[in-house]
């Protein structure tokens, strides 16, 4: 057992129906991911990508196996504790943003903060802090209809930063953008990457993966291939200590 790896899974597997609608969406998968490293994984439509996402952001249960975050087991953890600690710890971004259409791009940003118990002061300074960081503080009072796709995402990763968290899960970040916006985000992401984030992405795109330290390829539910990149990633895991410090 690696005590090293942030995000840890063993066996974990998930079924969806049953008799001869069963399916196998993630089948017996292990996975050990250290802090700070950039993961891609990838695969054909429907081979249990965006279900072991889920599963390892603790957005669903396992069927069977062991999912374990920052050495706290997830998988059994009650609805309560599970939504804490997304709340607290985990940064989710989505192929179709999730953003609340009604608010600011900065109260986008600063809701996860402020749901994770920051101060308002405080989830506001940090709120327009990321939109800087990503790019965007000029639009910091624009509503998301007001912005373009690739804006509409980076606010969406602004906001999954905002509460500083051990791992930013990413399902298809790019699934719904263009070339340009594609770009920017993957600027975005090596931003993340030099910066010591641990990410997990799940892409189509191979630009996208090309920046990660590491690429799995899933096949039916399974991983055919599991790939680390020399001299890809700082290693450094910067800050690690203190985020771990920082849990519960
Ligand atoms: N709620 C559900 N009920 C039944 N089957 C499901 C459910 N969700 C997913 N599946 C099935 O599980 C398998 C894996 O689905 P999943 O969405 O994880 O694939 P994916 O790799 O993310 O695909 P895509 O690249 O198209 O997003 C698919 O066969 C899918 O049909
Ligand atoms: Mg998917």
């Amino acid at each position: 057992m690696s005590g090293s790896a942030l995000l840890r899974a063993r066996g974990v597997t998930r079924w969806y129906g049953r008799g001869s609608a069963l399916v196998r969406a993630v089948d017996e998968v292990d996975l050990e991911v250290p802090a700070g490293q950039t993961l891609a994984v990838m695969g054909p439509s429907g081979c249990g990508k965006s279900t072991l996402l889920h599963l390892l952001g603790g957005l669903q249960r396992p069927t069977d196996g062991e999912i374990w975050l920052a050495g706290h087991r997830i998988d059994t953890m009650s609805e309560r504790a599970l939504a804490r600690l997304r709340r607290q710890h985990i940064g989710f971004v989505f192929q179709s943003f999730h953003l609340m259409d009604e608010l600011t791009a900065v109260e986008n940003v600063e809701l996860a903060a402020l749901l994770a118990g920051q101060s308002p002061r405080r989830a506001r300074r940090r709120a327009l802090d990321l939109l800087d960081r990503v790019g965007l503080a000029d639009r910091a009072r624009h509503l998301p209809s007001a912005l373009s796709g690739g804006q509409r995402q980076r606010v969406a990763i602004a906001r999954a930063l905002s509460n500083e968290p051990l791992i930013v899960l990413a399902d298809e970040p790019t699934g719904n953008l263009d070339s340009a916006a594609t770009l920017e985000v993957l600027r975005l992401f090596e931003d993340l990457r030099t910066a010591g984030q641990t990410l997990v992405v799940v892409t189509h795109d191979a630009r996208i993966a090309a920046i990660a330290d590491r690429m799995i390829s899933m096949r039916d539910g399974a991983f055919a291939d599991d790939s680390r990149f020399a001299g890809a990633g700082n290693g450094s895991a910067a800050g690690t200590g203190t985020i771990y410090g920082g849990w519960r």
